[in-house]
């Protein structure tokens, strides 16, 4: 039996044993079984989480894009790898075959090769979702070079952290990009990032909006012309199994964004695996994921788990709404997507428009959904399984994090029966459990507590770029020999999880994650603000929105307070991006603070959820007195 593809529930349950009961055999026989490699592994895996050390395939050499691309050349070269799907419909799709996505990658890596980048340099690439974002990616890959994608819509600050995090020596950027009927200067944010940033010395540019923009001598070069001239063939860089291969920042509770570092065999292994079986994907099938290459969803549900598969997988330079609310249903029929995948706020803001623009399509070539990202409540399930999928295409809500590299707890559709809001059973291989706030497993069904896994999974990211120890410290310190997730979940009385949300200072803001602690960095610039506090409250379509409770310095000045807040989302805007805007901002004169001055988020959490009838033992406040202030000027 080959354990590759899982089609009944029976086989789930047989596989998943193996996979614990046996999981070195058990991801040989895959890995040997369905990728190409230049040389087997000595060792199958490695691991200490006390260190946290982990590695898998050790002594295995391979490069990903011979899997993702080259593997195909013979049987599929002119099958459609990707197709590309304008943010204007009337531009018209690209269908990019295996074979000219093969040439395009070459040139590029030449491209890269020429201008000085080799094995282990690290290239940041900020792109809107166009064809030259996946190139540059797998080109990135193709010689060895590690790429760091930062999502095109942080600002020009958050740019330059991640790329002088990353000692960045290239990047790859664009005239500009188009969001709806708005475009954006891509370049213009590049210029204001690398006056911060000495170690980058070469920048491309990729054309996309036409504008005149500025090039500044020797530093940057317009991508084309160089493709142009570069070599149509590359020899993929042979490439050992732990060897690095990309960086993708994600934020923390606190200090600046952790770069997760994940490395080469295992990842493809396991996020191929994932894509195959989480999707049911087969040959003809049209795979649909709208999430962006920034995140670890596009990474490996847009790149590299479809190519590995030989898949044919869309990618969406565009947003829901426009032309108008009924885009993401056109492009369905348009390609006869037969899996589509996205976020549950995507979903909720559709809802929201109501149902004839989905009737205006057909949209039954879909044979499955996919949610990610965060909660899927069940109105928003409903509504996807009822007027998206016509009770015919089953939902997969999966669970997983940047850290992870790949899906971890979903159901398998046409296997799994599903639940609405809960993401069912670990995957293959992965060995979830909860724990209590002692740190004792919780065993049993039908119980709640803290997110961990216990065994490692081929996908793990390894490290933090250039910072072990908070490595350990952020995931293997609170639970002795487990990864933590900063998850809450409960089990229930079939063993199903439901994630609850994050037990940490991260909020969950329309899929994004965002930590509270550089979003007060960011209020506290502003020169009236004294001192603020973040937190999240309910909201109908982005799931969670900000709320900040700001105290302004005494000058003994009147404010105009309206200004301020815009000022204060300004500031923000500039640091992070819009995505971290904050929806209520309060003004108050104090925050509830331990005696060791630790501000009492618990609290402040409570009184914007409007949930203020028992906000637990506040008398080993500092301040109790400012609790009853805060909740009469709420907002
Ligand atoms: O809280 C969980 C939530 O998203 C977090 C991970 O965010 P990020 O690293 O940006 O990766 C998102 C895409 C993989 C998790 O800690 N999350 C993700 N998927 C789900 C979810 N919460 C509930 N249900 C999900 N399906």
């Amino acid at each position: 039996m080959s354990n590759y593809h899982i089609k009944h529930l029976e086989e789930y349950y047989q596989v998943y044993r193996k996979s614990v009961n046996h999981p070195e055999a058990f991801w040989e026989e895959i890995a040997e079984e369905h990728f190409l490699w230049r040389k087997k592994w000595d060792k199958v895996l490695t691991w200490d989480f006390s260190k946290p050390e982990v590695q898998w395939f050790e002594g295995a050499k391979l490069n990903i894009t011979e899997n993702c691309i080259d593997r195909h050349l013979l049987t599929r070269g002119d099958k459609t790898a990707l197709i590309f799907e304008p943010n204007n419909p009337s531009e018209g799709s690209q269908h990019i075959t295996y074979k000219s996505l093969h040439e395009r990658v070459c040139r590029f890596a030449n491209v890269l090769k020429e201008k000085g980048i080799n094995k282990g340099d690290r290239v940041c690439i900020y792109l809107p979702m166009i064809p030259e974002l996946a190139v540059s990616v797998l080109a990135c890959a193709r010689i060895g070079a590690i790429h760091s994608v930062v999502f095109a819509g942080f600002s020009a600050t958050a740019l330059a952290t991640r790329i002088n995090d990353a000692d960045c020596k290239m990047v790859i950027t664009s005239d500009g990009s188009y969001r709806g009927a708005k475009t954006i200067d891509l370049k213009g944010i590049v210029d204001e990032a690398l006056e911060n940033c000495d170690c980058v010395t070469t920048v491309l540019v990729a054309k996309r909006i036409h504008t005149d923009i500025n090039m500044k001598g020797g530093r940057d070069h317009w991508l084309q012309p160089l493709l142009d001239d570069a070599y149509h063939d590359f020899p993929p860089e042979i490439m050992d199994a732990e060897d690095p291969l990309f960086i993708l920042y994600t934020s923390g509770s606190t200090g600046k964004p952790k770069g997760m570092v994940h490395t080469t065999a295992g990842y493809m292994v396991y996020t191929a695996y994932t894509f195959k079986n989480v999707f049911q994907y087969t040959e003809k099938d049209v795979f649909w994921c709208s999430a962006d290459v920034g995140w670890i969803t596009g990474h490996s549900y847009i790149l590299y788990g479809p190519l590995a598969n030989g898949a044919t997988s869309v990618l969406f330079e565009g947003v829901p709404n426009y032309p108008d609310f009924s885009r993401f249903w056109e492009i369905v029929e348009k390609h006869k997507v037969s899996q589509f995948y996205t976020a549950p706020t995507a979903i909720r803001a559709l809802a929201k428009e109501g149902v004839a623009y989905t009737q205006k399509h057909d949209l039954s070539s879909l044979k499955v959904l996919g949610t990610v990202g965060e909660p899927i409540n069940e109105e928003a399930w409903h509504w996807y399984d009822d007027n998206i999928g016509k009770n015919q295409a089953p939902i997969v809500d999966t669970w997983f994090q940047t850290e992870n590299g790949g899906i971890m707890i979903t159901p398998i559709p046409y296997v799994t029966p599903t639940k609405p809001t809960y993401a069912t059973l670990p995957f293959i291989g992965i060995q979830p459990c909860l724990m209590d706030e002692e740190g004792k497993e919780i065993v049993g069904n039908q119980v709640s507590g803290r997110l961990c896994v216990k065994f490692p999974w081929p996908s793990i990211a390894r490290t933090i770029w250039g910072d072990h120890k908070r490595y350990k410290e952020t995931y293997f310190t609170a639970f002795e020999n487990k990864y933590f997730t900063g998850d809450g979940a409960l089990r229930d009385e079939v063993g199903y999880y439901r994630i609850t949300g994050r037990v940490d200072d991260v909020i969950i803001v329309s899929g994004h994650n965002l930590g509270t602690a550089p979003i007060e960095d960011a209020i506290n610039e502003h020169p009236a603000v004294a001192e603020s506090a973040v937190v999240g409250f309910p909201h109908d379509i982005k799931g969670n929105a900000l709320y900040g409770y700001v105290i302004l310095k005494d000058t003994g000045e009147s404010r105009d307070q309206e200004n301020v807040r815009k000022e204060i989302n300004q500031i923000i805007t500039e640091q992070i991006g819009p995505i971290a805007k904050l929806d209520k901002i309060q003004f108050t004169n104090g925050l509830p603070k331990t005696r060791s001055g630790k501000i009492m988020r618990r609290i402040l959490r409570k009184i914007a959820h409007k949930d203020t009838n028992n906000l637990g033992d506040i008398s080993t406040l500092l301040n109790p007195e400012v609790v009853q202030s805060i909740i009469k000027n709420a907002l």
